[in-house]
């Protein structure tokens, strides 16, 4: 007996326990998005996939929350006001379910980058120059002599630094960029992380801007916009006249059989080439020329032989009776 009731309460606590791990993460954002200075206020929003019985909000790696809200419905606000060199760091929310029950996994880490203006913004150069081939390689170098601990390269439109590297004894560091596409135009920007505790940023500096101009095409292949034009309008025209040829011979080929028939009828239309072959056919056989060009220049004896060009279809049969 013993043995089933262990075996019950712990399938109990199995099953209590995979609910637990099932609670979706919430998910934190950062109010206003784009970074933050010392001395802003800021908001971290927890966003819940279900209603909960508290949120908090963590440092990273910091067993004991800085902050709860109690009974929430889908979105808990934690304000930051008046943010120092401490807050810029990484944040985490989490919650306590009501139905189902449990506690959910920390959210993703959030990082809040924090601007100290007090310190001055890198210097920054690109070469080899700013209206580029496609495929060539391109250097942006960054250097702060003095604060630089790691660099991060900006891109215009784009809210997250697009890399960042370590600077070398000189306090400069470079970035390549490998063989160009004109999706790497735009304005580039630095910015340095400042050595410590924390997220904290210099201001970002001056910009450069990269123009990544499309490759020619080679010379001979096709000789540019105006030839491809030309190229395509005779294109166009080629395949009209194809179009237009197998209609006529349709339409021809469909005259014909509709006059097979009825046997009685006789070629009225001029367009309906038609010929009779020489009396001395034995089997009597109507042949129509599939050709839309009239008049056959051969001699109707000719085509007892026919050449390999002309095409003759059988349409029906008229016997010498
Ligand atoms: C930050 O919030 C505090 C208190 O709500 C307010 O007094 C202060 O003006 C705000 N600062 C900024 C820069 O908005
Ligand atoms: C770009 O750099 C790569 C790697 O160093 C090199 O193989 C390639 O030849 C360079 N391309 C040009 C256009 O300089
Ligand atoms: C880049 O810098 C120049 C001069 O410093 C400025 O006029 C221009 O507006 C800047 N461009 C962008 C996209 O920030």
């Amino acid at each position: 007996m013993a043995p089933m009731v262990v075996n019950l309460i712990l399938g109990w606590w199995l099953v209590a326990v995979s609910r637990a791990q099932k609670l979706p993460r919430p998910s934190l954002s950062l109010h206003p998005s784009q970074g933050a200075s010392l001395g802003d206020n800021v908001t971290l929003r927890c966003h819940l996939p279900q209603p909960a019985a508290w949120v908090r909000l963590y440092r990273y790696q910091n067993p004991t929350y800085i902050e709860q809200k109690d009974n929430v419905q889908d979105m808990a606000e934690f304000s930051l006001t008046s943010i120092k060199q401490e807050d810029a760091v990484i944040y985490q929310c989490q919650y306590q379910g009501l139905a189902p029950a449990g506690t959910s996994q920390k959210s993703d880490p959030m990082e809040l980058l924090v601007t100290d203006h007090r310190y001055p913004p890198p210097g920054i150069s690109l070469s080899p120059k700013e209206h580029v081939e496609m495929g060539s390689n391109i250097t942006i170098q960054c250097w702060n002599k003095d604060y630089g601990a790691s660099f991060l390269l900006h891109k215009g439109g784009h809210s997250a630094p697009i890399q960042h590297q370590e600077p070398d004894y000189w306090g400069t560091a470079t970035f390549t960029l490998f063989g160009v596409t004109p999706a790497d135009s735009g304005t580039y920007r630095c910015s340095y992380r400042i050595g410590g505790c924390c997220l904290l940023f210099s201001p970002l500096g001056d910009n450069v801007t990269l123009e990544v101009i499309p490759r020619p095409a080679p010379p001979g292949v096709n000789g540019g916009p105006s030839r491809n034009l030309v190229a395509a309008v005779a294109g166009g025209c080629a395949a009209a006249i194809v179009i237009i040829t197998v209609s006529f011979l349709l339409v021809a080929l469909r005259r014909q059989m509709q006059r097979a028939e009825r046997p009685g009828a006789t070629p009225r239309s001029p367009e309906a080439v038609q010929f009779q072959v020489s009396p001395g056919d034995s089997e009597g056989l109507t042949y129509a020329q599939l050709q839309a060009v009239t008049p056959s220049t051969h001699p109707p004896t000719s085509s007892t032989t026919p050449e390999p060009p002309i095409i003759y279809a059988e349409v029906g049969t008229r016997g010498p009776r």
